[in-house]
């Protein structure tokens, strides 16, 4: 009943896509969809489909943006996951309820529309974590 169905991706932050990409397509095997820049996110982001989710390579672009930063100080490695989300209000609603912390007080929107916000890593035991509002079961006709 939690109207979360779906883990719609996890991503890496990587320094290189290109060299990434020697890892996570070339050796390991796996499917490389497209490679999108992406300057509201200040990054560029490789898409490698897996079973209904996906795996994202993130490459910062920007160095001021909170992923460049990120990899600066921790360096490459897991990111965040990002969960699929019918009602993403509801969700916001009963989690602020609880008095989780949320790294912003309302959704961001997506280039596709799509909203999200992110749960802050000292909510959920170090995983910083995307709640998506979207996927085939929100789609309208
Ligand atoms: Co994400």
């Amino acid at each position: 009943m939690s109207g979360i169905e779906k883990l719609n991706h996890v991503a890496v932050v990587v320094a290189d896509i290109e060299a990434a990409l020697a890892f996570w397509r070339d050796a390991l095997g796996l499917e490389l969809a497209g490679v999108k820049d992406m300057p509201e996110q200040k990054s560029r982001i490789a898409f490698l489909p897996l079973g209904g989710s996906e795996l994202e390579l993130v490459q910062p672009t920007d160095p001021d943006s909170g992923i460049a930063k990120n990899l600066a100080k921790r360096g490459p490695g897991m990111h965040h996951l990002c969960l699929e989300v019918r009602d993403l209000d509801a969700t916001i609603g009963r989690l602020k309820g609880k008095g989780i912390r949320l790294t912003s007080e309302a959704p961001m929107t997506a280039a596709d529309g799509r909203r999200m916000i992110f749960v802050h890593p000292e909510s959920t035991g170090g995983v910083l974590l995307e709640l998506y509002e979207g996927g085939e079961f929100a789609e309208t006709p």
